[in-house]
Order: C-alpha cells, then structure tokens, then sequence
C-alpha cells in the first residue's frame, strides 16, 4: 500500500495560501475534534497508519486515482463516526472504492483499526470538515453518498449548524451522478421535520418513497452505526430516507 501524506504533516507540506490547505475553507466547523484523550497506543496507530488511508486531496480532480483500483462507482460517506458503516460497506462492496470524512479524531482511530483488521483497499479517510472536500470533488462523480445520524444540534439557536441546509444540499446535487443516492437517516424528531422541509424545497433529488409513510424500517443493505443501535436501544423511532439524483 502506497503511503499518503497525514492531515497533521499535509498542513505542514502545503502552504497555508493553498487552495488545497484545509485551513482555506472559511466555514466554521462546529463539532468535536477531539474526545477523551488518546492513549499513546491510539496516538502510534494515527501517526502509523493515518497517512496511508488519508485520502490526497491534491487528487481530487481524479479522486480514482488514490485507489488501487480504477472502480466504476465512488462512494462517499459524511460525519462517519467510529467507521462501522463505512468499512462494512468497503467489505460487502469490493469493487466500489469508498471515502469516509470524519473530523473527529477518536472516531477515525476506530476506523481505522477496523481498516486495518479487515485489510481493506478500496477506503480512504478524510480526517477533516467534509465541506471543502465537497468543492473540491469533480460533478457527477459519487454514485452514493450516506449522511447517517448528523448531529442535531437540537437547541434552536444552533439549528443553522445543521448539515442539511440549502448550501450543502446544493453541493451534494453537484457531485452525486443522476440516477446515484443520497441516504439520509436520522433518530431526531425536530431534525427529521427539517429534513423533510428542506428535500421536499429540493428540486434535484427526488425520494424514493412516499412522504405520507416515512420508511422507518431498515433498509436492505443497512449496516447498524453506533448512533442508530444507541437510539433503537432506548426505544427511539429512527427513518431512514433515500433520495434519487435527478
Ligand atoms: C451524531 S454522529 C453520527 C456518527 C455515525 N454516522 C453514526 O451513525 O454512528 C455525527 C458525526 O458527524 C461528524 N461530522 C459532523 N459534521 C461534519 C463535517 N462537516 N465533516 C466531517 N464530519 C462531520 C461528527 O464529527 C460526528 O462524528
């Protein structure tokens, strides 16, 4: 496997008024780094193995090429968490090749455990906000996208944090392909109602089912995240809703 430059030692190679440097992107990111801290075994597995499944951003124009297949479909997960999703689906789908973004460190080193426990080649991490990533990936190139579980933000002040809002949606209606999918699935009654407002304003993705019965039943190919099995634990009702590129 070929080895990739680290977000942490990319930052220190680009120069900070590169497009490509993510401390370009002026959005503010609101969520958590960083968790508990590292134990210094966790630390060693970021540092060992983090470059090689960071996905080069300086490839994005072309984003095959930091696979080691040339696959029909590229897949890309949002706001991953611990990985379980992403890898399980790296697993069953060996042809597609998969990028997972998680800006959350303690999440990406159980990803990347799992990545290197299942010896999978078709996944890339981007340790980062996925947003710039978003601008930098050509049109029509992800076949499916999965946005599993988004953070709440539930009080009403921070509502405007929320993931789905018209801009990201307009960025993902760039890079998903017509006919590809957008998954969203979330355990928040008010999130849900936001949702559905804003994908029924949207007028590039269309659902694939009724908005009079919200599929609140698994999916075929589901893979259970850890956010999911902590809601259905506690008795919560969770959607899960997939979305045509049109
Ligand atoms: C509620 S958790 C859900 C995790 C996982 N999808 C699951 O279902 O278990 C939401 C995750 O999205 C990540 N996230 C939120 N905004 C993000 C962004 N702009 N770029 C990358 N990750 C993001 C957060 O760090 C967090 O780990």
């Amino acid at each position: 496997m070929k080895e990739l430059p680290c977000t942490k030692f990319e930052k220190k190679l680009l120069p900070s008024n590169s497009p490509d440097h993510p401390d370009s992107h002026t959005e503010k990111f609101y969520g958590r780094r960083m968790g508990r801290p590292l134990r210094p075994k966790t630390q060693e597995l970021l540092e060992r193995a983090l470059p090689t499944y960071t996905f080069d951003v300086t490839l994005a124009s072309d984003p095959h090429a930091d696979f080691d297949q040339d696959a029909q479909e590229l897949w890309l997960e949002i706001g991953c968490g611990g990985g379980e999703h992403l890898c399980a689906q790296g697993a069953r789908n060996p042809k597609v090749n998969l990028i997972g973004a998680e800006a959350f460190m303690n999440g990406i080193s159980l990803m990347l455990r799992d990545l290197l426990d299942r010896d999978l080649e078709n996944v890339r991490i981007w340790p980062e906000d996925v947003r710039p990533l978003l601008d930098k990936l050509p049109q029509n190139s992800i076949s499916r996208a999965f946005l599993l579980f988004p953070d709440p933000w539930p009080k009403s002040r921070h509502n405007k944090r929320r993931f789905v809002n018209g801009k990201n949606l307009k960025r993902l209606a760039r890079l998903v392909k017509p006919g590809g999918t957008l998954r969203i699935a979330t355990d928040h009654g008010d999130y849900r109602e936001w949702i559905i407002q804003r994908m029924k304003e949207d007028k590039k993705f269309k659902p694939l089912f009724s908005w009079d019965h919200l599929p609140t039943e698994r999916p075929n190919d589901w893979v259970p995240t850890r956010y999911e099995s902590k809601a259905r634990a506690q008795g919560i009702l969770c959607t899960y809703m997939d979305f045509e590129r049109l």
